[in-house]
């Protein structure tokens, strides 16, 4: 094998689940037979009335449908719950851990878990919610979070999560975008001694929404809030309700939740999971990857407000009646040994979290990690971008002491669940890579511009997958065009996903990055034109390029080349307006890191700009801008180059 490699140890290779010999042949079984081996995995959850179709999908652009188990009936929250009453009633399902490590953690039971779920679904059944339609939660990570998720699912409401982070704007856009009955909130998020007001922002963007819409507001704080016609005491309504709720049947493609994501263009798309795959894909990846045995504590670090929240932290862990840990906080606060305190505390065995939040941990120093009695860790995952080998060679020494397998996990809000990851007891690592599929996922590089497969083991190009798996999004909500157009269209015949990578001689893959103009800022996902057009709505700017670039923390950051309007002084103060103009917009995430006065962007003679040179200016490498022969203004660049933000 060619780069350094880390096999599993061959005890913990003994007690996995998969081990390489295993791996090998069920791969095998999983791509000559899907629907056998699909057909076999399907029985891991209870179904109502079983499916008798396993797989019926067409990747023809223009007739594009993805179906799983189609004619198969269940409930996902009697799944997560109620089947585990029996057996496990009294096992915890969720550690909760508060902002605040002096606050009481809280141990929720399967049976716990349940009553409050129920109760939660009654609450939503009263305000007239039911089947089919869609609910969003804006909420802290909180158990509600998931009372709400399991809630929604148990009636077969729709859920939208958006991330506690957005903004007002961003939040109504996306009660607007589902046409959501119910917002859930709480009074205020804790989150590294700080409060974010959840309500008054939803106050806020309720003003730009239907009348109808309710709110349901969960107490979290206690903080002062201001009262409407519109709201409702989730807590004092969940105390009175009812403590048994039965679970709606749902066909295995009905939609479970939406959650939006960033593509290239300015708006933000509803991608959609369904209820049968999505969950068979959760739970199997869920034990598998993270190769998780009964009894143990898992945990990952994301929030309910991400993909891997929901399949991660909630659907899948909760499915396979697993103890998941839930965070409220982040990783630095009260100091950067938070994570491991959280770890030494609830002796957590899997643990999963961002090359972000790493690089971040890394650079405070190893006290922080080793002051920390980390021996019940078994498995460590990152997920969200490419982790740099000096990163996960810190994860593995450090905080693993060397004897805890890493499976870095490549997949994407679309693909509902890990596509590409090492599993534990099987696969050899090496820094950097994602190694190889899952079972069942066939990725193929392509030539970019001719699109024609390239199948030489040593290749690079895009990425895209051949054939479906159970996990896989099932349309853009309300615009099914847009889905086929976006993932099907370019290359046709496979799933594109925007990124590009490279395979290497021992078969093995290397995400490079995207391909389209998203970025990656600290794991979270963000379409350059988002932050471009909420620029251009400032009354200053006459024109913004946004593009990303590395960022010893963040991997990407943002930075922004902003033309003003005729006769707008640039100064320092509105540097700072448009940063909080951003924030306010989008939210703290899409604040622009550097932001570059441009007399002017350079671009063809058609008018198009050339973003290749932005991103070369902005990664300051601007002695090699290639062909700038198409440019109207030449003297543009110099100017740029002269005035350029990032010397590093
Ligand atoms: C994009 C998807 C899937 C949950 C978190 C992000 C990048 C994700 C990895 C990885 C290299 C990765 C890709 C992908 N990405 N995981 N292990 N190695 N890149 O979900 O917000 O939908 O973003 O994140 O570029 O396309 P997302």
């Amino acid at each position: 094998m060619s780069d350094k490699t880390y096999p599993p140890s061959a005890e913990f290779s003994a007690n996995a689940h998969i081990d390489a010999a295993r791996y090998k042949d069920m791969y095998a079984a999983s791509i000559n037979d899907p629907d056998a081996f699909w057909g076999e995995q399907g029985k891991r959850i209870d179904w109502i009335k079983p499916y008798t179709q396993v797989k019926d999908v067409n990747y023809d652009f223009g007739n594009v449908s993805i179906n799983w188990y189609a004619d198969g009936t269940l409930n996902v929250s009697a799944n997560c719950i109620d089947r585990h009453l029996a057996n496990r009633g009294d096992q915890t399902a969720i550690i909760w851990e508060p902002d605040d490590p002096n606050d009481a953690a809280r141990h929720i039971t399967y049976r716990e878990l349940h009553e409050n779920t129920c109760r939660m679904a009654n609450v939503l059944r009263d305000l007239g919610v039911g089947k089919g339609d869609r609910v969003v939660l804006y909420l802290p990570m909180i158990p509600e979070a998931a009372y709400a998720m399991l809630a929604c699912a148990r009636i077969g409401a729709i859920h939208s999560i958006v991330f506690a982070g957005f903004s007002p704007d961003a939040l109504g856009a996306r009660i607007n975008g589902s046409d959501a009955k119910v917002v859930i909130t709480a009074d205020e998020a804790p989150r590294g001694g700080r409060k974010t007001a959840l309500k008054s922002n939803t106050d806020a963007a309720l003003l730009h929404c239907d009348d109808r819409v309710k709110c349901l507001v969960v107490k979290r704080t206690g903080g002062q809030t201001t009262w409407t016609d519109r709201d409702y005491d989730c807590t004092a309504l969940m105390s009175a309700a009812a403590t048994e709720c039965t679970p709606e049947e749902m066909n295995a493609e009905d939609p479970l939740f939406i959650l939006y994501t960033s593509g290239s263009t300015g708006q933000p798309k509803g991608v959609v999971h369904t209820s049968g795959g999505y969950l068979v894909y959760a739970a199997m990846t869920q034990e598998l990857v993270f190769d998780y045995h009964d009894g143990d504590v898992y945990w990952c670090t994301a929030d309910v407000g991400w993909v891997t929240g929901h399949s991660y932290i909630v659907y899948g862990p909760l499915a396979n009646g697993a103890t998941t840990l839930m965070f409220e906080g982040v990783p630095t606060f009260p100091d950067a040994s938070r994570f491991w305190q959280v770890c030494e505390k609830h002796k957590v065995n899997q643990f999963y979290t961002a090359p972000t939040a790493l690089r971040a941990l890394m650079g405070q120093g190893n006290s922080f990690v080793e002051k920390c009695d980390l021996s019940d860790l078994k498995v460590l995952g990152t997920v969200g971008e490419p982790i740099n080998p000096e990163a996960w060679n810190w994860y593995n020494e450090v905080v693993g002491k060397g004897r805890c397998p890493i499976v870095d996990t490549w997949w994407q809000t679309e693909t509902g669940g890990h596509l590409m990851t090492p599993l534990p007891g099987a696969t050899a690592t090496k820094p950097g890579s994602c190694t190889l599929p899952f079972f069942g996922v066939q990725p193929v590089i392509l030539e970019p511009t001719t699109g024609a497969e390239i199948t030489t083991t040593e290749a690079e190009g895009v990425l895209c997958i051949k054939d479906s798996w159970p996990g896989q999004m099932r349309t853009v909500y309300g615009d099914h065009e847009r889905f086929e157009k976006t993932y099907f269209s370019d290359y046709k015949g496979y799933y594109f996903t925007g990124d590009g990578c490279r395979r290497d001689a021992d078969g093995y893959y290397w995400i490079t990055g995207r391909v389209d103009d998203v970025i990656n800022v600290s794991g979270h996902r963000m379409g350059t034109a988002e932050v471009e057009s909420a620029l251009v709505a400032h009354a200053k700017v006459a024109e913004a390029a946004v593009v990303g670039y590395p960022h010893d923390i963040k991997g990407q950051g943002i930075y922004a080349y902003v033309t003003l309007m005729n006769g707008v002084e640039p100064t320092e103060e509105l540097r700072k307006e448009l940063e909080k103009w951003v924030r306010t917009e989008i939210g703290p995430i899409a604040k622009p890191d550097l932001i570059q006065w441009a007399p002017g962007l350079p671009k063809t003679r058609s008018g198009k700009i050339m973003r290749r040179i932005l991103r070369k200016i902005a990664e300051n490498d601007y002695g090699a801008l290639g062909d700038t022969s198409t440019l109207a203004e030449p003297a543009v660049v110099d100017d740029l180059i002269e005035n350029r933000m990032n010397r590093s």
